[in-house]
């Protein structure tokens, strides 16, 4: 259902790969809900393929980009502004990469040119996204922009390995850059904190199908998936958050608040062997 949210304003979706992806959902939204978008994704995604059927679909213009290299990511913000007829009003960075878990180096054990480059795609390039925009003028004021965050950021969770000092590293730019952007340009910037979402990214996380039945058990409202999610990121773009900057906003069912959960702590006991002692008695263990 359209709410027109998004009624003639411009956009920048980057990290939409497959239909899975969460930036797929968000551009198709985005459209949706009245927008004009650019889409952006590696030069090899981009020869993979699938984006061009989204952006037949949407009649958005794909333009590559390596989100770590500051002259492409100029360029995909000329050309935008371009093809979309002004300066943009909502930009959506939903990228993410670790070497380290695609070679399951595990976090005692990292290897730092790796680590280097999971941090700079998977959060440097929020900086030079914003830089970039900033220094070409080119959001419109009270624009937003926004990342995909994850609560590995706040919390330990086994298997998330390098990529939660990359969440953790994107929520603090978040912070730094939107009081300098807010101050100078009302332009807004937020990270949205998503449930464990079975995409392609998702599925590099080990454990990911135990982690993602752990959540669900773990929230109130269960996980939060994909079409969800950027419906929350439809509503950070609209003008009715005009006034939200430099947050992590959670999208999570209510996980990051919970502790125990009697649908988790019932599955948990279901673990345990049941067997009896010598005195009869029902032990698990
Ligand atoms: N799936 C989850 O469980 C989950 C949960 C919370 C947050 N997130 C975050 O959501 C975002 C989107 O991930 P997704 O789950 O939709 O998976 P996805 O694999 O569909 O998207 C990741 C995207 O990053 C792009 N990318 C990788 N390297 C790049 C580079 N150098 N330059 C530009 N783009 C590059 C990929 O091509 C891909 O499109 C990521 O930031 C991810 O960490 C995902």
């Amino acid at each position: 259902m359209s709410y027109n949210l998004l009624k003639g304003k411009r956009g920048v979706i980057f990290g939409a790969l497959n239909e899975m992806s969460i930036a797929w959902k968000v551009a198709e939204r985005a459209v949706e809900e009245g927008a004009v978008i650019t889409l952006s994704n590696t030069p090899m995604a981009v020869r993979m393929g699938e984006i061009t059927a989204l952006g037949e679909k949407l009649n958005a213009e794909i333009i590559p980009a390596d989100a770590t290299s500051v002259e492409d990511l100029e360029k995909v913000f000329a050309r935008s502004m371009e093809v979309l007829g002004g300066k943009i009003d909502f930009v959506l960075h939903s990228i993410g990469m670790s070497p380290n878990v695609r070679k399951k180096r595990p976090y005692d054990d990292l290897d730092y040119d790796m680590l280097s480059k999971t941090l700079d795609i998977s959060a440097i390039s929020f900086h030079k996204m914003i830089q970039v925009a900033k220094k070409m003028d080119a959001i419109n004021e009270y624009g937003s922009i926004l990342a995909l965050s994850y609560v590995a950021a706040q919390r330990t969770l086994f298997g998330y390995n390098d990529m939660a000092d990359a969440k953790a590293l994107l929520e603090s730019i978040a912070r730094s850059f939107g009081y300098i952007y807010g101050r100078e340009k009302n332009v807004r910037i937020n990270t949205i904190s998503q449930s464990p979402t079975m995409t392609t990214a998702g599925s590099g996380v080990k454990g990911m199908e135990s982690l993602m039945d752990f959540a669900n058990r773990m929230s109130p409202l269960g996980n939060a998936n994909a079409d969800e999610c950027a419906d929350y990121c439809i509503v950070m773009f609209s003008d009715l958050t005009r006034k939200v900057t430099m947050q992590n906003l959670y999208h999570d069912g209510g996980f990051s608040s919970m502790g125990m959960s009697l649908r988790a702590m019932t599955q948990y006991n279901k673990s345990f062997d049941e067997y009896r002692n010598e005195k009869g008695e029902i032990c698990y263990g």
